[in-house]
């Protein structure tokens, strides 16, 4: 097929453009909203073509210049050439649009809650190693894009990147996960198939950095991010993460938002909404290591939180002790089953709700579940306004959508978080 010129109008959910011809929507290998490109159709499918980018024939005004060095090749980041102040409000409307299309919800959306200077925020990253090199795969490739730093990784993290890339022990190591906490100590994780090699190598770098805890995890299924054994190399067992006035502790497998002061923004705006007073029961469904449980334990009487992993769970129990909070109790188990014990077994019930689930979004036996305990007020947190909005066409039924505030949680690339406030209707 002969190529064509294509105007991209939007994005895709992996961040490539996306143009009509012909009828059909033809997603792109990439492009910005507002470029006009010159690309060749590689795909014919029933509803839509898939096409490659041959050359960019005109700009768009929303085109920034990337402060990345590798932005062109690296597949880490989706928009780092498009402009910040675009990128929150593509993501309102994105949210929007998914509200009023999936869920059938009119409600309106706040302005994204984005950041002064979008770079150098992630505290958490994970690099790839190929050949004893470290980088970032090309985007929609096994191939390894050498980086020697990260532009929206916090500085620590890119000082032991450098020790790291002349570390002849690198060719024992699959990934390499890079964590730092808000005193901008770190803990690495080698990620092997076999075993860590040569570390003693690389002691004495380690010894005048910030790098504070060393692991080994053997991981060979190759679709885990971790294997289910950790051993530590180096210092300390884990680091200490604060978050709004609570501590944390974080072992090697514990999830951490990676965002600190954005995720401050997010847990505030659904801990506000919910209103808390020492009369309510609060309950927070996909807990995690139990950091909005514990910050809503401050405010509200009795609060239960839920949680499938668990050793998420053991951390949120330790977590709890270390701040001394005693109104709260967690529970291992799928949300969905463990909400209709506890209103079976011991006649519980919440009158207010924190729900943030996986991308999948919630289960129907879970919204079934809601709609019959009818808490007054319910906190969504979602990381895919897609499924959020599919799940908020059957709470509808008896709730209104009172507050819709999208918070950009990844700048530069596709993904969105959002907080839709519940109230019961009746
Ligand atoms: C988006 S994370 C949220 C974690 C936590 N709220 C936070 O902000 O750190 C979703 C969590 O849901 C957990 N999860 C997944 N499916 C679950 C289920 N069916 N029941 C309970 N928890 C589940 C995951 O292990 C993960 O910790």
């Amino acid at each position: 097929m002969k190529n064509m010129k294509l105007k991209i109008i939007d994005f895709d959910y992996k961040g490539r453009g996306v143009a009509k011809y012909d009828n059909k929507t033809v997603f792109l290998d990439r492009g910005i909203i507002g470029d006009t490109v010159e690309a060749e159709i590689i795909g014919d499918k029933k509803n839509y073509y898939t096409a490659k980018v041959i050359e960019t024939v005109d700009n768009s005004k929303d085109r920034t210049k990337s402060k990345c060095i590798y932005s062109k090749s690296c597949g880490g980041c989706d928009f780092l050439e498009y402009d910040y102040k675009k990128q929150l409000l593509w993501k309102k409307t994105k949210v929007e649009n998914d509200l009023r299309r999936i869920g059938g919800v009119d409600s309106p959306v706040n302005d994204t809650l984005g950041m002064k200077t979008p770079y150098r925020y992630r505290n958490n990253i994970q690099l790839k190693v190929q050949d004893g090199k470290l980088g970032y795969y090309k985007k929609n490739s096994r191939e390894l894009v050498e980086i020697n730093e990260c532009i929206i990784a916090k500085d620590e993290i890119n000082n032991v990147i450098k020790i790291l890339k002349n570390w002849n022990g690198l060719k024992s190591v699959n990934t390499v996960s890079i964590r730092e906490n808000y005193l901008g100590e770190v803990m690495i994780v080698f990620v092997t198939s076999g075993e860590v090699k040569k570390f003693n190598t690389l002691l004495p770098n380690l010894i005048d950095s910030k790098v504070v805890a060393v692991f080994e995890n053997k991981n060979t299924s190759g679709h885990y991010r971790f294997g289910k054994k950790f051993k530590k190399l180096y210092g300390e067992e884990f680091i200490t993460e604060e978050l709004l006035g609570l501590k944390f502790k974080l072992s090697p497998r514990s999830f951490f938002q990676v965002n600190h002061s954005q995720t401050e923004k997010l847990y505030n705006t659904a801990i506000d909404f919910l209103d808390l007073k020492n009369s309510d029961t609060l309950l927070d469904l996909y807990c995690g290591i139990g950091t909005i449980t514990l910050l809503g334990a401050k405010n509200a009487g009795e609060v239960v939180g839920v949680e499938i992993v668990e050793d998420a769970i053991e951390d949120a129990r330790e977590n709890a002790e270390l701040n001394n909070i005693d109104n709260v109790r967690f529970i291992c188990g799928k949300s969905e089953e463990i909400v209709e014990k506890l209103l079976e077994d011991e006649n519980l019930s919440f009158n207010k709700i924190i729900l943030d689930p996986p991308r999948t979004g919630l289960n129907e036996e879970l919204i079934e579940t809601l709609l019959k305990i009818e808490p007054e007020k319910i906190s969504y947190i979602s990381c895919n306004p897609s499924t959020q909005a599919r799940d908020l066409k059957l709470l509808s039924e008896k709730y209104s959508v009172d507050l819709v505030q999208p918070v950009d949680m990844f700048c530069n690339s596709v993904h969105i978080e959002s907080v839709v406030g519940l109230n019961r209707k009746i």
